[in-house]
């Protein structure tokens, strides 16, 4: 399935702006579906269902204000014992017929037979080949490749094998993400075989996100080295800014469960994470204005169409 069969001709770039917990905030969606990408939030954002209701009939009253926005997608995670909602939040999209699901964690093969019937798409993450095998089975709309290196809950393979292998089974649309933070790098997965980018980070720095000044200022005075990989806060290996972690009265190179367990600190809330791609943001931006710039990058990486002894 072509990107614009699957998000329609309103889209600009081939980019998805990645949930983010704490973080997407609607602001932020529909300042990235204005801007001509989509736009994406984890239905975990609204605190309750009944906001995640307001949240959505929000959504719904922007997409019939902007009917040439770029669509935007739920992410819904799957897993009973990591969501006790997701009966409730499926329920929902199903309800205001949300036009994209990004699933994670768990068997989506139920959210693609009930979004389909609802006319919406499914794209799942993915961390492993054998993940991706069992989502193309359950015949999803498109896989998200969640690479080493990523903000959140990260990958560990590198994107160059991640691809060439998934590409060996699935000729589908691939969507791909970890430290994507300019048009360069978008591009650069078009010519490794994907179809779209997935950034996270980048739009954590936007005025729009909900992140806090504090967590936007320390992610741009950082660079890869700063960024370090721990399962100890959520119990999975997630990216986190090491500044954070000092911020958070931790030592970064001593500290243990039982730490962190004694100081009552929350991933996501007390330490703040964010994938390699920091090294190269240096601003918070508007939305509007970081799409232009990715875009402007992006058509100088198309029209560049290096040959090595050009
Ligand atoms: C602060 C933060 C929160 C995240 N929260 C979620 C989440 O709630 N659900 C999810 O599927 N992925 C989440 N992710 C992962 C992103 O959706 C995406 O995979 C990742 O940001 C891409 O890598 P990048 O940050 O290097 O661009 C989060 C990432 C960050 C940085």
């Amino acid at each position: 399935m072509s990107v614009h069969s699957l998000f329609g001709s309103s889209l600009r770039l081939p980019i998805i702006a990645a949930p983010m917990f704490l973080v997407s905030n609607l602001e932020l969606v529909q300042a990235c579906c204005h801007a001509g990408i989509v736009g994406s939030f984890p239905a975990a954002n609204a605190r309750t269902l009944e906001d995640l209701r307001e949240w959505l009939t929000q959504m719904q009253a922007f997409q019939k204000t902007h009917p040439n926005a770029a669509p935007y997608a739920v992410n819904i995670i799957l897993l009973d014992k990591m969501n006790d909602r997701k009966e409730e939040e499926l329920a929902l999209a199903e309800e205001f017929k949300v036009p994209v699901l990004i699933t994670s964690v768990g068997d989506p093969t139920e959210a693609v037979q009930r979004a389909h019937a609802w006319g919406g798409k499914v794209i799942h993450d993915v961390v492993s080949i054998r993940h991706a095998q069992k989502a193309a089975a359950a015949k999803v709309d498109g896989l998200i490749l969640v690479t080493g290196g990523a903000g959140g809950h990260t990958g560990a393979l590198n994107p160059f094998a991640f691809v060439s292998q998934i590409r060996e089974f699935w000729d589908g649309l691939l969507i791909v993400g970890g430290s994507i933070s300019n048009g360069q790098t978008v591009r650069a997965l078009e010519v490794l075989g994907a179809d779209m980018a997935y950034i996270g980070t980048r739009f954590i720095a936007t005025t729009e996100s909900m992140a806090s000044e504090d967590y936007k200022t320390i992610l741009i005075d950082s660079a890869a080295a700063d960024v370090v990989l721990s399962p100890i806060f959520s119990g999975v290996p997630a990216n986190y800014l090491k500044a954070s972690i000092v911020r958070a009265g931790l030592d970064p190179n001593h500290y243990t469960a039982e730490d962190v367990k004694i100081k009552n600190i929350k991933a996501w809330k007390d330490v703040w994470s964010a994938g390699h791609g920091v090294g190269s943001i240096h601003d918070i931006v508007p939305t509007a204005e970081l799409v232009d710039r990715i875009e402007q990058e992006y058509r100088q990486a198309v029209a560049k169409a290096p040959f090595f002894d050009a």
